[in-house]
């Protein structure tokens, strides 16, 4: 039976007509840009590459014919490859790379952003940013994943005060996924799907469990694990479409993107991380646990 949204506290789920919720004027507020309804085939000269430069000017790529973005952006907080930007210079480089995302992604195209939060001093909210500024490129927002990285805080004792309210501080077991699409929910192109009734299930649900990757194992200050773009890969594409992650750092979105027969493309600034997102790869065909 279809339930209806609840007038007071929350009703059931399944088949769910939302028409009340969705004829009230706080939904839709996010500006709509006019729709172009553009699906282009991405050339074979860019299929399953990585290109040395800053992904603020993505040129080998043309209009519309990416179907997901992933990607863990620098968080510009001393990594090594993080210059010290002010947040004005921080923000404004992510809206250059979402703006560019938002010209080669196609129509129905996804973008999924995975960001940590930052400081308690006061506390950092990029998740909040990086939502506000998907929304004013031009993205429709789809909804939040937390990414629970421990079920515990391990040795970590960054408590504040101990057993005290004079400032107990909270110690992060996640980040944040955030997820937006071009244009129209549903997917424009068609295609085969491949993921599995458990894996749909579970990538559906808001919170992920997923073990977060070495640094010292991968080589690189801030690798993701190949499980995360590899859920988001399969849940949001088809066989045979293009996944870009615009930093692509030690190559965990490209993985991802062959172990499920996609393709990907790929930005990375430093010569020396291409290089061994590359070797990843290359590794990963042979040895299907990088
Ligand atoms: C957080 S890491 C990405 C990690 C990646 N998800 C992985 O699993 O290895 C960010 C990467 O972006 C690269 N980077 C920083 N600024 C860039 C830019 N403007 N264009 C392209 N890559 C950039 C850095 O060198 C770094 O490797």
């Amino acid at each position: 039976m279809a339930t209806t949204t609840a007038s007071f506290g929350a009703g059931k789920r399944e088949s769910h007509d939302a028409s009340v919720y969705y004829s009230r004027r706080m939904s839709g507020a996010a500006p709509v840009l006019q729709p172009t309804g553009l699906v282009q085939d991405p050339p074979q000269k860019i299929l399953d590459k990585i290109f040395c430069q800053s992904s603020e000017a993505m040129t080998q790529i043309p209009d519309a014919s990416v179907a997901l973005m992933v990607t863990s952006p620098p968080y510009n907080v001393g990594k090594e490859y993080d210059e010290d930007l002010t947040l004005d210079a921080y923000l404004d480089l992510l809206h250059r790379v979402f703006t560019e995302t938002y010209r080669v992604l196609e129509a129905g195209g996804r973008v999924a952003v995975n960001v940590a939060n930052l400081g308690r001093k006061p506390y950092l909210a990029l998740n909040h940013h990086v939502a506000r500024l998907l929304e004013e490129v031009g993205f429709l927002l789809r909804g939040e994943i937390i990414w629970q990285k421990a079920k515990g805080a391990g040795g970590s004792c960054a408590w504040g005060s101990w057993q005290s309210a004079k400032n107990p501080t909270l110690r992060d077991l996640h980040e944040y996924i955030i997820v937006g699409c071009k244009e129209s929910f549903s997917r424009q192109r068609k295609g085969d799907d491949s993921i599995s009734k458990e894996d749909f299930m579970a990538a559906t649900l808001s919170v992920w469990n997923i073990a977060p990757a070495s640094a010292k194992r991968v080589g690189h200050p801030a690798p993701f694990p190949v499980d995360l773009p590899k859920r988001l890969i399969e849940l949001y594409t088809f066989e045979d479409d293009l996944v870009l992650d615009p930093f692509m750092g030690a190559g965990a979105t490209a993985i991802a993107a062959k172990q499920t027969d996609r393709f990907y493309v790929g930005y990375e600034i430093s010569p020396e991380y291409r290089k061994l997102a590359l070797d990843r790869i290359k590794k990963a065909a042979t040895d299907p646990s990088p």
